[in-house]
């Protein structure tokens, strides 16, 4: 909506292997992908070079994660430099997986996301509420809470995408229904232009992730604060095509 441009994420999350991502590739390439969407995927980082090297440059190749310092003792963990490095541009901060299963909190990802814009990559910031939270109420109060800790350490919004993802909604097939996604968008929107600025919140691009499938995403892309979609289990089928023409 607006004149931004429509961005679709595929995030593979730990899936995959040569074979399967060969396949992947190949159907990115004999797809025809709407050129006025900007496509992102996200491997594994053992694959980050290996898919950069063998997928067409018009797509972009994110990391799902990185640490918040350029090099050093930290068994196990990769640098944006290193991202930057193998001539990816992007990555993924802030999932919920991240958040939830392996314990990020709003001030490490809000260093990691200075960090990575620091060092030359964009971001793809992740924002949303547990089911308790939504039921209790606090949708808004977590995804503003989780954005604030994002917009504080934000230098370049040019260089940053929000996904919303309700974690109700991640690979459970309980998709937000448009109106439940634009709600929160448009909210977030107004947050950003209260806190931030209105030139920032008209500009900035809000991705809906969560259970997002090829059935259901023309009706999401309708709505006016739905910019794109991060997408997960979709992202590793052939239907990531569909999703990402949802505006074809
Ligand atoms: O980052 C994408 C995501 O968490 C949604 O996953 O499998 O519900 O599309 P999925």
């Amino acid at each position: 909506a607006g004149n931004r441009k429509f961005i679709v994420g595929g995030n593979w999350k730990m899936n995959g292997n040569k074979a399967s991502i060969n396949g992947i590739i190949q159907f990115l390439h004999e797809g025809e992908l709407d050129p006025s969407t900007e496509v992102v995927v996200a491997p594994p980082a053992v694959y980050l070079d290996y898919v950069r090297s063998n997928l067409d440059k018009k797509i972009g190749v994110a990391a799902q994660n990185c640490y918040k310092v350029e090099k050093g003792a930290f068994t196990g963990d990769i640098s944006p430099a290193m991202i930057k490095n193998v001539e990816c541009d992007w990555v993924i901060l802030g999932h919920s997986e991240r958040r939830h299963v392996f314990g990020e909190s709003d001030q490490l990802i809000g260093e990691k996301v200075k960090h990575a814009l620091e060092s030359g990559l964009k971001v793809i910031a992740c924002v949303g509420e547990k089911l308790d939270e939504r039921e209790a109420g606090l949708t808004e109060e977590v995804v503003f809470r989780q954005t604030k800790a994002i917009a504080d350490n934000v230098s370049d919004w040019d260089k940053v995408v929000i996904a919303y993802e309700p974690v109700w909604a991640i690979g459970t097939g309980k998709t937000a229904t448009p109106d439940q996604a634009q709600e929160v968008h448009a909210r977030l929107r107004q947050w950003l232009s209260e806190n931030v600025s209105p030139a920032v919140a008209s500009s900035v691009r809000i991705q809906y992730g969560g259970s997002v499938n090829a059935k259901n995403c023309r009706e999401l892309a309708e709505k006016e604060d739905v910019d794109g979609f991060l997408v997960g289990g979709a992202s590793l089928k052939p239907e990531f095509v569909t999703i990402v023409n949802a505006r074809k």
